[in-house]
Formats: structure tokens, C-alpha cells, sequence
């Protein structure tokens, strides 16, 4: 979309808004799980650009690819996520790269960019390959009974215990349902900074619940926890100087630098940092998982592709090295197709940080605006056959379509603020579906139209069950 030769200024009000009442505006709609596919629906039907209200204040939408891009492209100077998500994480003593902006933010990103690279996710693989070792164990146990299985249960399990690890270097065993005290405490944190953040009002600090009372104690233990880790790597690092330049886990690489001049990250950083890294690594990949796995067991054929591929490519029931999950197209476009059809983060909350125009409308200082990023990559115009789960579509060699735009999905945000976990959450998801498929057949349990999206900051599939089968018994 450029503009730029456009004279008027548009402001909000000249974009359309859907029916809502008088006094709350649309508020309602943001309670309700399905509201990622309610503002899809209103971009279809009013326009890419429309506003909501509420309350007495009015609110930007956009499901236009290339104005969302402009946004991105303009963090942080022009545009910050909404100040109630920092709100939240600060009240409950999480200072993270996550919810911190300007220069705040810069310092941290650095260090998160680097623990997260290339090279350090190669370094992190044997965790990744323990893990979806146990998977696929709990997985056959399953096969062998028959029984229908919540996947998405045991994808959470299986990214706790890898983002723990990769974290801090702590070796939790959820996958074999071995309770753990500090995953104890952490189950109550992640559903609260969920509900907290998508809360219309603040109710827990005038009226706190029992639940919210719980999450404080559990917040004390939690800190309790993650700073006896940090006391324990500063000890690693002062005894093993060879770490400076090697750090095996993601709290080591932020306490080398840490040392350096100008440093944000003091012991307050270090924890919250080490609990964003939880956060931000769990329920997105074993959600984007599910989906796969969800669509996937409608493609029988599809499964068999990834299976030959991974017979023609490792010996034992998982991928054995990094090398390996980077040559595993079909499995990867597996998750790529996924991610297109149903991102588990389709929205972004901004606020701007000062009067900007964009395309010629003008958004005033503070104005929130959602991203509505699901949309555009669902229509005929970005690819063709929208409505199609097709991975073949991302294998460039066997591209059956003529619209096929990449660029266009946006499911790790992008610009400066991209997701730093990116390129580990796709090795980790490709490992995991390879190993899967090259193992057994899936079967979904009931009618696909069933499986309905579930929308509380990232978005789950409710309900979904599989049936595994032994390939080849
Ligand atoms: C399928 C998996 C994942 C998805 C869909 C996802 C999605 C996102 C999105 C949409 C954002 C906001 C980006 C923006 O504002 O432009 C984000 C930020 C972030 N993600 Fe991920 N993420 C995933 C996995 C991970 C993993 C595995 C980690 C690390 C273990 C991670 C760490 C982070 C961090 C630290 C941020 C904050 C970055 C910042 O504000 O500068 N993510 N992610």
C-alpha cells in the first residue's frame, strides 16, 4: 500500500467500525476465544483498516500486510507493545527484554540475540534430541494402548523441559510426569500473565482471588529458585574461565555480559530474563506443534513424505544432529503450512509513542493498535488457495500455486522485536514432526470442524485428540 501521492489525511474516524453498544463498544468480544477470527471476519467484511471501541476510547485495527510491516519496521522508536503488558510483568517483578522498551530494551536484546543464534542453538540440539527421544517413548506407550492422546499436553510437557534446560541448565522431567517443585510453581504464573494481559481491568488489585494470592507465594518461590541458579552459574563461571567464550545455557551467556561496561542485566534483569525465556518458549511452540499435528492427520500422504524423508536421512527414531533437522524440508514445511493456516499468535498489542501517519493516517501519540496478522496470509492474493493445508507449497521445487508470499506471515512479529526464538523454536518443531511421522500413523479423534482455536494470548487447539499407531505394526 503506498499512499504517499495521497493529499487528504484520513483519520480514525474515517474508518469503518462494526455494530457494538453504546457503552462498552466491542469489549465483550475480546472475552470471547474465538475474537482472532472475529476481527478476522470484520476485515473481510469492512476493510483491512477499521477501528473498535472501548469503552469511550477508540482503538486502530489492522489486517493490512503492508501497513502492519510499516509498524513493525518502526519499533522502537515510533510504536511500543501496550504499556499494560509492562505493567503486568513489572508488578509481578519480571523486568525482560520482552516488556522492556528503548534503550532499556536495546541492551537487553543484544545478549538475548546472542544466546539464541545460530551457533548456540546448534550447541542446544542434544538437549532438543534427549527430549523428543522421551517424547516418542510416551508416545508409543500411548500406540501400544490404543489410547487417544491430548497431544497438546504433551507438547507443553516437552518444551517446559527443553526451555528449562536451554534457559539455565536445569533438567526437568515432565514428559515422564516426574512433579517437579519449580514446575509446580510455574504453572500458575503462565495462564496468570495470560488472563492478566488480555484483562480489560486490573480486578486482581482491588479484589485479589485465591488464585491470585496463590501466585504470589509462588512468585516468591520462583525467584527463590531461579536466583539459587544464578548464584550457582556466577560460581561455574568464576571456576571455569572457558566458558567466557562458550556458554552452555542461556543464564551463563547474559552473566558474561553482564561484566560489561554499561551492562542492564544486575541480578533483577538476570531473573526476569530467565523467566521470559519460559514464557515466551512454551506455549508458542507446543501450540504451534498441535496445530501441525492437527492438520497433518488429515494428510496421510503428507506423513508418508516426511517419513520417507526422515528414513532417507537418520537411522535412530529421531533426528540425531543439528545438520540432520536443517535438511528436513518436508517436515518443516509441514510446520511452516501450520503456521500460515493458524498462527498461534495472530495479534500484536501497540500503542503508539508519538503522533505518526502511516499511508495517510494519522495515529495519535498513545493510540492502541492491533495487528491483526493472521488475515492477509489466508487470502487468495498472498497464496493462492488459501483455504488449503498444502505444505508442498513451501517446497520451492514441487510449488504447485502462483501466489506464494512469505513475507507476509508474521506469526514471529519482525522488524527489531522479531521473535529472537525463532530459529530454535522451528529446529525444535521440525525434530519433533520428523520423529513422529517417521514412527507412527496419526489419527484425529472426532470431526476436524470440532477443533475450534482458543484464544488467550496465544491460541490453542481445544480439544484435540490423537490416536497413534506403531508404522508399519
Ligand atoms: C512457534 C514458536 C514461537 C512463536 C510463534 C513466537 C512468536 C513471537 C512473537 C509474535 C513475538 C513478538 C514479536 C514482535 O513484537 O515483533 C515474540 C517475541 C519473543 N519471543 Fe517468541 N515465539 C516463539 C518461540 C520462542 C522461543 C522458543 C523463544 C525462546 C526460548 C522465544 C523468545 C521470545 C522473546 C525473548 C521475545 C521478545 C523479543 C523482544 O521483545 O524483543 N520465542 N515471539
Amino acid at each position: 500500500m503506498n499512499t504517499s501521492n495521497q493529499t487528504t489525511l484520513r483519520t480514525l474516524k474515517n474508518l469503518k467500525s462494526p455494530k457494538g453498544t453504546i457503552l462498552l463498544g466491542h469489549i465483550r468480544e475480546f472475552k470471547k476465544k474465538n475474537i482472532h477470527l472475529t476481527l478476522e471476519k470484520w476485515a473481510k467484511e469492512l476493510g483491512k483498516l477499521y477501528t473498535l471501541k472501548f469503552g469511550p476510547s477508540r482503538l486502530l485495527v489492522s489486517a493490512d500486510d503492508q501497513f502492519n510491516n510499516q509498524i513493525l519496521k518502526q519499533r522502537p522508536e515510533n510504536f511500543r507493545r501496550l504499556s499494560t503488558i509492562n505493567e503486568v510483568f513489572v508488578e509481578m517483578g519480571l523486568h525482560t527484554v520482552f516488556n522492556a522498551e528503548g534503550e532499556f530494551w536495546k541492551k537487553q536484546r543484544k545478549v538475548v540475540n546472542e544466546s539464541l543464534n545460530v551457533k548456540r542453538v546448534r550447541s542446544y540440539y542434544p538437549i532438543i534430541k534427549e527430549r523428543n527421544q522421551n517424547l516418542i517413548h510416551k508416545i508409543s506407550s500411548y500406540a501400544e494402548d490404543n489410547q487417544p492422546v491430548e497431544i497438546l499436553n504433551e507438547f507443553v510437557a516437552f518444551t517446559i523441559d527443553v526451555t528449562t534446560e536451554i534457559a539455565f541448565g536445569y533438567k526437568l522431567n515432565t514428559i515422564n510426569n516426574q512433579k517437579d517443585r519449580f514446575q509446580d510453581e510455574l504453572e500458575l504464573l503462565f495462564p496468570k500473565i495470560n488472563e492478566r494481559m488480555s484483562s480489560a481491568f486490573p480486578v486482581w488489585r482491588y479484589f485479589p482471588s485465591k488464585e491470585d494470592k496463590m501466585l504470589v507465594h509462588s512468585l516468591n518461590k520462583i525467584k527463590e529458585i531461579v536466583n539459587g541458579f544464578i548464584q550457582e552459574a556466577k560460581t561455574t563461571l568464576e571456576n571455569d574461565t572457558s566458558l567466557e567464550n562458550n556458554p552452555t545455557n542461556f543464564l551463563q551467556a547474559m552473566l558474561i555480559e553482564s561484566k560489561k561496561e554499561g551492562s542492564v542485566f544486575d541480578d533483577n534483569v538476570l531473573y526476569g530474563n530467565v523467566v521470559a525465556m519460559l514464557l515466551a518458549g512454551e506455549d508458542t511452540t507446543s501450540n504451534t506443534l498441535a496445530w501441525t499435528l492437527f492438520y497433518l492427520s488429515q494428510e496421510p500422504l503428507f506423513i508418508e513424505k516426511i517419513r520417507e524423508e526422515a528414513q532417507n536421512t537418520y537411522s535412530s527414531d529421531v533426528p540425531e544432529n543439528y545438520e540432520q533437522v536443517s535438511s528436513l524440508n518436508y517436515a518443516k514445511a509441514a510446520v511452516q503450512e501450520a503456521i500460515r493456516m493458524n498462527p498461534t499468535t495472530p495479534i500484536l498489542i501497540f500503542q503508539a509513542n508519538k503522533d505518526v501517519t502511516i499511508d495517510n493516517l494519522f495515529i495519535p501519540k498513545n493510540k492502541t493498535i492491533i495487528l491483526q496478522n493472521s488475515y492477509t496470509p489466508k487470502t487468495e492474493e498472498y497464496f493462492s488457495e488459501p483455504e488449503k493445508f498444502d505444505p508442498n507449497r513451501w517446497i520451492s521445487s514441487s510449488c504447485p500455486y502462483q501466489n506464494h508470499s512469505p513475507k507476509s506471515i508474521k506469526a514471529f512479529g519482525g522488524g527489531a522485536r522479531l521473535c529472537p526464538g525463532m530459529h530454535l523454536s522451528v529446529i525444535e518443531m521440525t525434530s519433533v514432526i520428523s520423529g513422529i511421522c517417521k514412527n507412527f500413523e496419526v489419527k484425529l479423534e472426532g470431526d476436524p470442524k470440532d477443533i475450534k482455536g482458543n484464544f488467550a494470548f496465544t491460541v490453542s487447539p481445544e480439544n484435540l485428540k490423537l490416536t497413534f499407531k506403531k508404522n508399519g505394526s
